[in-house]
């Protein structure tokens, strides 16, 4: 097939590029550690036989399932194992979930136990990529110490509904902040000298029906949007592997969607590594092949072996090519050569640093957290108060974590054991870092007491008697579900009796993504913890005590009810293998991007997040320079009595309109500042986000005219404003941060289709 061959040439073409300057060595015939990885892929793949390329595409489930062991090099409860070829120095691959750290499967015995980061989405709060890459630094050394050289970490589907029950381990509604939060992960992880691998690709944003449902969007507003927040996370993490998703789009499943795969990724994108499928999101041999995906994983989830029999039937009788089966190997090679996972090999067993890793997730919770409403300052928690009553959410034990395949073990064991679901996608887990515990140390001369809450009226009677109360709300989440819009159970109805006990009432909400709160207007003070990870005990303590500075804001719009949602009622009856079309006729607008073109005003606002300083945001200022460049620069201020972390956020408007919305995120900055000082902050502004794509072009076009530039402290927090003016310009679909505006990209035809 003529497309594949041209992305193969993509392939070697590179390869011919930094060949050019080496000595005269016949590379192909001795890859040494220091040619290329191209050079290196390609030679091996050149000695292989048919059968050691068809074993680099076909990866195994790596604990037991359905009966079925793995097999015996994997390790212990892994999401997979790929065999490697010993007689040529390539070492399997061992793979393993996710995002927060080291999982193991549910099905295994023994559990390891390891350090969590806090869920995706509250990394995603920091709006700080350095500690985003800290974080991914951290697990990925986790990994590599437990034998593994590949992390199915790296998940950055948009927050399109706030009941999509994987929203925690993704990087929120905005394409800008979400790629450059989960591309500095990916970085992190793989400094390693181990691949991560991005996910879900793409537009998996519900998993209701994941198996089996079929997004319609219009290519445009998907290249505007979700594949948005892939291209930026390529480019800023530049990943070994994608992992392509379940569900299908515009008609063809991810993993056999010609034009996400070949078109996008591999064609206008310029990506050089492999495709590796979700477990069971295979189809088909001959299609799959041609149409993109690479290697095949976790069989035995799919029903058949695709890739193992039926793709070597395929390449025999032609129906694959051999020159596409050496593409899929020399994309697996090219990986594990580039990221060193070849000449670093990975073992079990490797030492961990529990204190630094442990510090490094509390810094991400602490800046994680979100204060969301702090009205008449009642936090920070004074010297002055000393009853507090503690209610609800385990708070006693632990903190919660979001569960399925990526969920971590923690040291010491589940906090809260045994509470439903037990099996999959749970168990619910309860990290044992318990707020209590950690306010009392904090708060010695006060008498911390905790009461379960299970009854709402003892609950109320405890508040009364306190000076303060502080309720733990939360919501549990997994993999394979979506869930309401709420806290779990009756919860709603317990904060509603403590606050009309107790007007010094404090909420701490831990939730996978937004919940409606309908008491918010009687809550004096509201934290929105997320999932918080190992040390989230630790790190609410601090916030709530004021030893840290509340510095997040929020990387999704918290709705005031699904009315303003573009699907309200959410489609589907909560089985991940429903089959429906699901229309995304909201196109690029997501989030805050939906509600401003809708003039609808949400319960707090995309972007939004107090602290316990005050800031002055601006002035700013832009300039425009060639190719679409736009420099903006802007004071921060603290002009408060504590130290913090301030978030310059820049939303940019065209004057002429034309967009999907009224306005886009376009650049941020998160710096720290002492009582009473500024510093001038220069972003430069990605040329994308003030274009629209154009399919027919095949080109990101900005159209020429007065661009209003906005500096705030949230999406509906604007503060500062500036305008440029910018001529008109296209940029071909395969333009990326550095090069110029050149010549449009081949289009289809040119590429003999
Ligand atoms: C999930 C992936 C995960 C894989 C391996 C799938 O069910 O969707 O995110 O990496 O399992 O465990």
């Amino acid at each position: 097939m003529q497309m594949n061959n041209w992305s193969r040439r993509g392939l070697l073409g590179a390869a011919a590029v930094s060949l050019a300057g080496l000595a005269t060595a016949s590379i192909a015939e001795v890859p040494s550690s220091h040619a290329s990885a191209e050079a290196r892929a390609e030679a091996a793949v050149k000695k292989m036989t048919r059968d050691e390329k068809l074993t680099l595409v076909l990866g195994y489930f790596g604990s037991d399932w359905e009966g079925k062991k793995p097999p015996t090099p994997a390790r212990y409860g892994s999401a997979g194992y790929v065999p490697g070829i010993p007689r040529l120095g390539i070492p399997p691959q061992w793979q393993t979930d996710a995002g927060v750290g080291v999982a193991t499967q549910g099905g295994a015995a023994t559990k390891r136990e390891r350090t969590s980061l806090p869920s995706g989405i509250a990394t995603a709060a920091t709006w700080n990529p350095d500690l985003a890459f800290q974080g991914g630094r951290m697990i990925g050394s986790e990994a590599r110490a437990s034998g593994f050289n590949v992390m199915l970490a790296g998940g950055v589907n948009l927050a399109r509904d706030p009941r999509n029950g994987r929203n925690f381990e993704y990087g929120g509604e905005d394409p800008l902040l979400a790629g450059i939060m989960v591309g500095s992960q990916i970085a992190g992880i793989q400094s390693n000298n181990i691949i991560s691998t991005t996910k879900h690709y793409a537009l998996n944003d519900l998993e209701t029906g994941r198996k089996g449902h079929d997004v319609r969007i219009d290519p445009a507003a998907a290249r505007m949007s979700d594949l948005l927040a892939f291209q930026f996370a390529i480019e800023r993490g530049d990943p070994g592997s994608v992992m392509c998703a379940y569900n299908k789009v515009d008609g063809d499943f991810a993993c056999e969607n010609d034009w996400l795969l070949n078109d996008v990724l591999k064609g206008d994108w310029g990506f050089r590594g492999y495709v590796m499928s979700d477990w069971g999101a295979v189809h088909s041999t001959v299609k799959a092949a041609r149409n993109g995906l690479d290697q095949q994983s976790g069989y035995p989830f799919d029903d058949k072996p695709y890739f193992g029999s039926l793709l070597k039937q395929a390449v025999a009788s032609g129906q694959v090519s051999t020159t596409r089966l050496d593409d899929m190997a020399e994309r697996v090679l090219y990986a594990m050569y580039a990221h060193g996972v070849v000449d670093n090999p990975v073992a079990e067993g490797g030492a961990i640093d529990v204190a630094a890793n442990e510090a490094v997730s509390q810094a991400d919770a602490e800046q994680a957290i979100v204060l969301l409403k702090n009205e008449g300052n009642l936090l920070p928690l004074g010297a002055n108060v000393r009853r507090i009553v503690v209610i609800g959410g385990h708070a006693d034990k632990g903190v919660l974590a979001g569960s399925g395949s990526s969920l971590v073990y923690p040291r010491g064991g589940n906090a809260v054991p045994g509470l439903d679901p037990t099996g999959w996608p749970g168990p619910v887990m309860y990290f044992p870092d318990s707020p209590v515990r950690e306010l009392q140390r904090l708060a010695p001369n006060a008498n911390v007491t905790f009461v379960d809450g299970t009854d709402p009226a003892a609950a109320a009677a405890a508040a009364r008697a306190a000076d303060v109360a502080i309720v733990f709300g939360t919501q549990w989440s997994g993999e394979s579900i979506d869930v309401p819009m709420k806290l779990d159970g009756n919860q709603d109805e317990l904060i509603d009796a403590v606050a009309a006990a107790n007007p010094r009432t404090v909420v701490v909400l831990q939730t996978n993504s937004g919940v409606a709160m309908p008491w918010a207007p009687r809550v004096p003070a509201i934290l929105e913890a997320w999932y918080p990870g190992t040390r989230g005990g630790a790190a609410i303590a601090n916030i709530l005590t004021g030893r840290a500075n509340p510095s997040g804001h929020l990387p999704v719009t918290l709705y005031a009810s699904q009315s303003q949602l573009p699907r309200p009622v959410r489609p589907g009856a909560n089985s991940e293998m429903d089959e429906f079309a699901l229309p995304y006729s909201e196109g690029a607008a997501v989030g805050y991007k939906w509600l401003d073109r809708n003039n609808l005003q949400p319960l707090f606002p995309f972007g939004h997040g107090l602290s316990y300083t005050s800031y002055e945001y601006g002035p700013i200022s832009a300039a425009a320079g060639p190719n679409g460049a736009v420099r903006v620069q802007f004071t921060l201020r603290n002009s408060g009595s504590r130290a913090g972390a301030a978030v310059g956020q820049v939303y940019a408007s065209p004057a002429s309109g034309g967009w999907e919305a009224p306005k886009r995120l376009v650049g941020f900055a998160k710096v720290d500042l002492a009582p009473g000082t500024a510093r001038i902050v220069s972003v430069d502004v990605d040329p994308r986000l003030l274009a629209t794509f154009d399919e027919a072009a095949h080109a990101w076009q900005i159209a020429p005219g007065s661009y209003k530039l906005m500096l705030g402290a949230s999406s509906r927090d604007l503060r500062s404003k500036t305008s440029v003016t910018l001529p008109a310009l296209t940029l071909p679909a395969s333009w990326r941060p550095g090069q110029e505006a050149a010549a449009p990209t081949p289009q289809r035809g040119e590429r003999g289709r």
